[in-house]
């Protein structure tokens, strides 16, 4: 039997350009080495992670908001393994979810390590350690990304974790310390503070979130600083030992100096994810990677060898999710015959702590760099009806319009919901959309979404409620 198609691994990328393609009438494969479907998102990544944070917001919803509303409750305990419970029934429900939808699209499954024998030819090695080889006119590969390690540094999932060991956590830590103030180190330390941690982040840098608006990041990060979260920006951390349950931290500044020690019951390594290619033979075939180690793809996401293509965290981009997903279609189509497209200037990346964070399109920053004149429309949280009424009025819209044609070119939010409302920008965004056409679209009231369009009408000083 020879195939289409064989996709290997089946993350987010990988799962959705098997299915696309399936739809598109090729004869599709899969092959992946864990034991379940969807990757790093679905098993160790953006599904655990959001169950996690939904728990911990509710408990910390009871324990600080609850009272102002009237409703007493005692005092709310947190039970971790039923909370562990919790986010493993969604991790469950979601990777049985591609198992169906595999099956239902008729996609062939080979559970066990794929290796590209040669071009046309991906070998796949199971647990048992039985081998076959299966012929496809073309492959992708979409085997992703994994968690980046600080020299000197050994990750054991217990004192000394990555994301994974992270979300696994069985009781709460006492200290947490977390290097690496990325989203990863934000939102999980959001987790174990809420539940009682005192978390102390660890960043390089001299701010939070590199690549977001540095707007955003100054307010949220005051916003993290209100909510316990303590910062140590500039800074490198040159040691972990461990020493009987936890660990001492050598920590000095980023540029040189003086070193202090800080002790923590578990240390997050969250300094950001690396491509993952191990075992598929690459070099051996002479597949191009670039010197990040990420495979160097065209404008059809096909690698330098004929007939093998490369999507998701895998190739260059931002390492998000519905990135891989939109290029799991595309490159679907461009085997199908179709013209597949992802439009990378129309990306959203969203921060899921509380308040959100949302943004889509150029910051401020890239914007001066470029030489790009543009117009700014901001709206606070503080000024909308609906924020007010539920308390939630931290934040901000803020919207970047061509300065010459009044089209959005940025669009940033910290506030409540933020993940949701950053959608109409990003609408917007791919029609060409100006603030204009922004504010001058109804907008249901009393909604958290009247503050973007309040900042689009801001963008020419016309907004109402300011
Ligand atoms: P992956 O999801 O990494 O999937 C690759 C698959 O390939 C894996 O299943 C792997 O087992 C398999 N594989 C690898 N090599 C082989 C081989 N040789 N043979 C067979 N199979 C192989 N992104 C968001 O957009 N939103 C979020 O909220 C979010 N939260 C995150 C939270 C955490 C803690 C982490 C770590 C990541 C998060 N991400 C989030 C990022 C997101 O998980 C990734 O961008 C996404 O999973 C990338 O998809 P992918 O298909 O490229 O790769
Ligand atoms: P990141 O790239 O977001 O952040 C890493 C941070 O670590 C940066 O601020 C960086 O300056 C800092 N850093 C690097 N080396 C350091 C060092 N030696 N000491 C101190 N600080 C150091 O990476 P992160 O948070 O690990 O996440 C990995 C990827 O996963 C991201 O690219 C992100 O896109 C994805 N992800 C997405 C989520 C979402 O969409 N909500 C949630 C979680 C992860």
């Amino acid at each position: 039997m020879s195939y289409d198609l064989i996709v290997i691994g089946t993350g987010p990328g990988g799962y959705v350009c098997a299915i696309r393609a399936a739809q598109l009438g090729l004869q599709v494969a899969v092959v992946e080495k864990r034991k379940t479907h969807g990757g790093t998102c679905l098993n160790v990544g953006c599904i655990p992670s959001k169950a996690l944070l939904h728990a911990s917001h509710a408990f910390e919803d009871a324990n600080t908001h609850f009272d102002k509303l009237g409703i007493s409750v005692g005092t709310p305990k947190m039970d971790v393994k039923k909370m562990q419970a919790f986010k493993q029934e969604g991790v469950d429900g979601n990777t049985k979810g591609v198992e169906f939808l595999l099956k239902k699209n008729k996609v062939d499954v080979f559970f066990g390590l794929g290796r590209i024998a040669a071009a046309g030819q991906v070998e796949v090695t199971a647990d048992d350690g039985t081998n076959q080889v299966l012929q496809t006119k073309n492959i992708v590969i979409a085997t992703g990304s994994d968690v980046a390690r600080l020299p000197g540094v050994e990750i054991d999932e217990k004192v000394v974790v990555s994301s994974t060991g992270a979300l696994e956590l069985e009781s709460v830590p006492k200290r947490l310390v977390v290097i690496g103030a990325g989203v990863i180190g934000l939102e999980l330390g959001s987790v174990w503070r809420r539940l009682g941690s005192e978390v102390i982040v660890v960043e390089y840098l001299d701010r939070i979130l590199p690549g977001m608006d540095g707007d955003v990041a100054k307010n949220f990060q005051r916003m993290l600083g209100k909510q316990g979260f303590q910062f140590k920006l500039g800074s490198k951390v040159t040691k972990v030992e461990k020493k009987g349950k936890g660990a001492t931290l050598t920590v000095e500044p980023a540029a040189g100096g003086a070193s202090e020690t800080i002790e923590a019951d578990v240390v997050l390594v969250a300094i950001g994810r690396v491509p993952y290619t191990q075992g598929l033979g690459l070099d051996e075939i002479g597949v191009q990677k670039d010197a990040k180690g990420r495979i160097q793809t065209d404008a059809h996401f096909s690698t330098n060898v004929t007939g093998i293509y490369a999507i998701g965290d895998v190739i260059a981009g931002p390492m998000l999710a519905h990135k891989a997903e939109d290029e799991g279609v595309a490159v679907a189509e461009i085997l199908a015959g179709k013209a597949g497209h992802v439009n990378y200037d129309v990306i959203p990346g969203v921060v899921y702590t509380a308040p959100e964070v949302a943004s889509v399109g150029k910051t401020e920053e890239e914007l001066k760099a470029a030489g790009i004149a543009y117009n700014v429309g901001k709206f606070p949280f503080m000024a909308n009806g609906r924020a007010k009424s539920i308390g939630l009025t931290e934040g901000f819209v803020k919207i970047l319009a061509d300065a010459a044609t009044d089209k959005v070119l940025g669009v940033h939010i910290v506030g409540a919901n933020a993940g949701e409302l950053i959608h109409e920008a990003v609408i917007a965004m791919e029609f060409g959309g100006s603030s204009e056409d922004i504010a001058r679209s109804c907008h249901a009231h009393p909604t958290l979404a009247e503050a973007v369009k309040e900042a689009a009408m801001a963008v020419e000083k016309r907004a109402i409620h300011m």
